[in-house]
């Protein structure tokens, strides 16, 4: 932290070693400056400290814009050179970490301009011609959310296909299915974890959907108003891989919907993986023992030797709180801002960051769990037998067969489970003559539909939980899962 009590305007002296670059940072915007940022200024100013991660999206998109300026003959292709081999070395430079940042100036599009004019001279000097830094971080943000939209693409095929492996692994395999967390109907788990994919699917494609219109490029709609220089809007798009220039600098400039509605794509998808979360830390309870945590993801304790601790599971499920926060605060952030560029809007990378980063964790975390994935089919199996989970199959029974309507099987129902409780046994295990004492009309045919199995089974309907259909639902996943892969792979732009 720098002095505060110190933070007077005193000519860029009192703040540490930052005399010398400040008076670079002010010969980029300091002609009519007396003097240079108090401290604090500085301080609140800068966002090299975050927007460094941008370094690769600035150099791309200032190479392309150096690239048009020589098209159009807005400078020459001697200066263009120039250019190109200082970004080139700029960039290695940053790789290697011989590359000194420096809060004074300000930020990550600063720093690589100040550094490319102390390598070629002029010609770095002239590449801020019809270009503002206001088009140019907007430019930067959109490449970099693009770049993990497509490295998310990619995560979530695999966290997919971990899924669709689980679930044909269990296609035939019984539990319980809740409604209220209380047994409801025997389901598979098979059926149970493709509801997870998809889920998955969705957030894929809302990830998809998002990045079409994010996919545009402000560049060139240099501080707000667009230039006069005759520049071309459509070559530097292009070579960007964006698919149009955008209508209106003003909006280029000063529109985080595409930032905000990736966040708002990762904080639904960080739900599901959150809900996934907890039903592992859930099934993992002795109590339940439905699942045997893997050693990769679990902690012991420190204290209770006899502890597995489902660290990785409780954290994917704390994260959306972080990811959904990171949305909101954005929100909050461009909330009322006039038009156009406003300097609010530097706050826009720091939860986006933060939010990516810890969505990808999540992601890479949850497909590595559904890798090694260990459930107890004989628990899972004793405990979908618990709590009368096949009432409905009776009640149904007694539609089909004794023609009942509905509501009426629903009471007789009702007094077996009612009679089967007081017994202290399973629907199936009563007898023929305790169910007839409720409904004469019950013949011995009810004992094939009251067990889970035959439960299970039977739900055929399109979507249900039958193992034959999660089967097909399974084969249907991967198709789809191989035709978007080939979709993206031909719709991705080259590089
Ligand atoms: N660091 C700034 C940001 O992230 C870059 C744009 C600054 N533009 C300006 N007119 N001050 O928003």
């Amino acid at each position: 932290m720098s002095d505060h009590k110190n933070a007077k305007n005193t000519g860029g002296t009192t703040h540490g070693e930052a005399g010398e670059s400040q008076t670079q940072s002010q010969s980029m915007w300091g002609g009519r400056f007396g003097a240079g940022p108090s401290a604090v200024m500085q301080e609140i100013n800068a966002s090299i400290g975050f927007d460094k991660r941008l370094y690769g999206e600035d150099i791309a998109g200032s190479t392309a814009h150096a690239d048009m300026l020589a098209a159009t003959g807005i400078i020459s292709q001697q200066d263009r050179d120039a250019i190109h081999e200082g970004l080139t070395q700029v960039k290695a430079e940053i790789e290697a970490g011989d590359f000194t940042f420096d809060p004074a100036l300000e930020d990550i599009h600063m720093h690589i301009e100040a550094r490319l004019r102390e390598i070629v001279g002029d010609a770095g000097a002239r590449l801020h011609t019809a270009r503002s830094r206001n088009d140019q971080v907007a430019t930067d943000f959109r490449l970099w959310c693009r770049g993990a939209v497509d490295r998310f693409d990619g995560l979530y095929a695999d966290f997919i296909s971990a899924l669709l492996d689980v679930a044909d692994a269990h296609a035939g395999t019984i539990m319980p299915g809740f409604t209220h967390l209380q047994t409801a109907q025997p389901v598979t788990l098979g059926h149970h974890i493709m509801a997870y994919a998809e889920m998955a699917f969705r957030d894929r494609a809302r990830l998809a959907d998002c990045r079409k219109r994010l996919n545009e490029s402000p560049l060139g709609a240099a501080a707000l108003a667009g230039t006069g220089f005759p520049i071309d809007r459509h070559q530097t798009a292009e070579a960007l891989g964006f698919d149009a220039p955008m209508a209106n600098s003003l909006d280029a400039v000063s529109s985080r919907d595409f930032a905000l509605e990736l966040m708002a794509a990762l904080s639904i998808a960080a739900t599901h993986l959150s809900r996934l979360a907890d039903e592992i830390v859930l099934w993992a309870t002795p109590a339940f023992g439905f699942l045997t945590l893997s050693d990769e993801f679990s902690t012991g304790s420190s204290i209770m030797p006899q502890k597995r601790n489902p660290d990785a599971a409780e954290l994917v499920r704390a994260k959306v709180g972080r990811i959904a926060g990171a949305m909101s605060g954005l929100m909050m952030v461009m909330k009322g801002l006039p038009l156009a560029y406003s300097k609010d809007m530097q706050e826009d990378k720091e939860p986006v960051f933060k939010a990516v980063d810890d969505f990808e964790l999540c992601l890479v975390a949850m497909t590595g769990m559904m890798m090694d994935f260990h459930p107890n089919p004989t628990a899972m199996r004793a405990a979908a037998g618990q709590g009368f989970s096949t009432a409905t199959d009776l009640a149904d029974w007694l539609v089909r067969e004794l023609k009942m309507p509905f509501r009426d099987a629903h009471h007789v129902t009702g007094a077996v489970v009612k009679l089967a409780e007081g017994e202290g046994c399973d629907l199936a295990e009563l007898s023929l003559e305790q169910m007839q004492a409720v409904e004469p009309r019950i013949s011995q045919a009810v004992f094939d539909v009251l067990s889970v199995e035959a439960s299970v089974a039977s739900r055929t309907s399109f979507g249900g939980t039958a193992p034959e259909n999660v089967r097909a639902q399974i084969r249907a996943a991967r198709q789809k899962l191989t035709d978007e892969q080939k979709l993206t792979a031909r719709e991705k732009p080259a590089k």
